[in-house]
């Protein structure tokens, strides 16, 4: 399985409209922070989340919280090599 790459280190801020939505895990979308299909032959599937009521979320751009597809802060423990 590949690694994921870093897309950004700062979180995307989305307001959602309810419906179901794909977070990419692998850092390869063009389409950031959602799944265009990239990830295909890497190992790294997308991860799958729901809103059920329009809110505003923090999505994870450095691919590596432990929350997916949420932010949890791991980029600020991150070296800086990987940016
Ligand atoms: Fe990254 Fe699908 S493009 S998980």
């Amino acid at each position: 399985m590949s690694e994921p790459v870093v897309y950004d280190r700062a979180p995307a801020e989305f307001e959602l409209e309810p419906g179901e939505y794909w977070w990419c895990a692998c850092g390869r979308s063009m389409s950031q922070p959602f799944c265009d299909g990239s990830h295909e032959g890497t190992g790294i599937e997308p991860v799958s989340f729901v809103v059920q009521e329009k809110q505003t979320v923090w999505l994870c751009n450095c691919k590596h919280t432990k929350t997916p597809p949420f932010c949890d802060g791991s980029h600020n423990n991150l070296p800086d090599d990987l940016f």
